[in-house]
């Protein structure tokens, strides 16, 4: 978890007071610290590169903000992205399409062929997804997602590399697809898998590896094809308690990079982290509205709930609250912290012990930028917010609150109905 620095009570963000952010951009809002997503980057990418040559692909898919996207293109980052808007969002932030590479899943033809038109390679997901390309295109660099049959992640939703997932070529198909997008006049230049997501530990990752580098042997010997990349998927985990521990990159890296340069001839290892470049960079601050004494539970309402951040809700995932206003307090009383969604499942924390609070309190919900823009919603006909970017004391607004406009824009009432 990240340090805030405290002044006279209050939290700062970026070294702006956060109920001075609230005041200017009102709540719900997402606050981006640009300082700490380029370390981040610099973070993951220098343990790495001082190993091996490595691409950082961003899985823009934790937060695909242009403001985002523009801070790691200047740091020199290159894409995951999963779907045709990711793509269009990274190329319109300057990426250009060779730093991008595409792993789909599921994906139909009218993508392909829009990926096609935009130069992208395509890391492909199934035997059928390949025949498909060979019937858009020939001659294109691709590479294959496997299925490892090594899986771990934080829930058991987001656990994609176990043999029982929709994902990846199954392991004992690998070399077939390899065969026949050679026979299709395909470059076959990489090989990739990603077991999950939230893995706070080195041992899946590195079990993961073993299994792409025998894959990738297998390739040299049998079919002559020198891989140019092995790329190891996503998944770092952050600790989202005060209690956890992070990540020992400088182990991961060394279990990752020995295992390829002492096992294959391929030139770069690549990795596609979103959660750890991006998480630990945002708060959500939201306005305490309403509160509720219950024979059972206070309740804490706020103004966001799991429209904005549905991670609480959707995985039961912890995320750290404080009180903006009255940081550093010591706590005095046990609140659930609930949204303004007409569900019972609408909680952003549960039995958290904070300082006694009003009306008009600022809550800081930590960790809040992976996964919290882009998985929210306008459930109940609510507008998604703000988002600004700080750094150094000064901010910008690098997502405006939508109106109630933009939410009815695309609904169209036959004329029938207005009779
Ligand atoms: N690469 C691939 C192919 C992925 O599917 C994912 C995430 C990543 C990379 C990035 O994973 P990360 O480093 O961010 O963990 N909504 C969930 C997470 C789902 C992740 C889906 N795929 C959550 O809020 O925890």
């Amino acid at each position: 978890m990240r340090k805030f620095e405290c002044i006279d009570d209050n939290m700062l963000i970026g070294g702006v007071r956060a109920i001075d952010l609230a005041e200017e951009y009102g709540t719900p809002v997402y606050v981006t610290d640009e300082d700490a997503v380029r370390e981040n980057y610099r973070a993951i990418y220098g343990a790495f590169s001082r190993r091996m040559p490595t691409r950082i692909n961003y899985a823009c898919k934790a937060n695909a903000n242009l403001a985002i996207l523009r801070i790691l293109e200047q740091e020199g980052s290159c894409i995951d992205a999963v779907s045709i808007g990711e793509v269009e969002a990274c190329l319109r932030a300057g990426f250009s399409p060779e730093r991008i590479l595409y792993t789909g899943v599921n994906v139909s033809n009218h993508e392909l062929a829009q990926l096609v038109n935009r130069n992208i390679t395509i890391n492909i997901d199934s035997l059928s997804q390949l025949e498909r390309l060979a019937e858009i295109t020939s001659g294109a660099r691709i590479s294959f997602r496997m299925n490892p049959e090594v899986g771990a992640g934080h829930h058991e939703k987001v656990v994609t590399g176990a043999r029982s997932t929709k994902f990846g070529v199954p392991r004992d198909r690998i070399m077939d697809a390899y065969e026949r997008a050679i026979e299709l006049d395909f470059q076959p230049i990489g090989l990739h898998v990603h077991i999950g997501a939230g893995v706070q530990v080195v041992e899946p990752f590195a079990k993961a590896t073993d299994v792409l580098v025998s894959v990738a042997q297998e390739l040299e010997s049998k079919l002559g094809l020198q891989l140019e990349f092995i790329d190891i998927g996503g998944g770092i985990g952050i600790p989202y308690r005060p209690d956890d521990s992070p990540m020992d990159l400088e182990l991961l890296a060394e279990e990752v990079t020995s295992r390829i340069k002492n096992g294959t001839s391929a030139s770069k290892v690549v990795l596609e982290p979103g959660r750890y470049i991006i998480a630990d960079t945002t708060v959500l601050l939201t306005t305490v509205v309403d509160l509720k004494e219950t024979p059972d539970r206070w309740f804490a309402g706020v103004d966001a709930g799991f429209n904005t951040l549905v991670r609480p809700a959707f995985y039961g995932s912890y995320h750290h609250v404080a009180v903006a206003n009255k940081f550093g307090r010591p706590g005095e009383v046990t609140y659930d912290v609930v949204g303004p969604i007409c569900e019972s499942g609408d909680h952003l924390a549960k039995d958290r012990l904070l300082p006694r609070l009003e009306e008009g309190d600022l809550l800081a919900v930590y960790d809040a930028g992976a996964y919290g823009s882009t998985m929210s919603s306008q459930y109940n006909m609510r507008p998604k917010c703000r988002e600004v970017l700080v750094r150094r004391g000064s901010s910008n607004l690098i997502r405006e609150r939508e109106t109630i406009d933009d939410l009815l824009r695309h609904d169209r009432i036959p004329s029938r109905l207005m009779l």
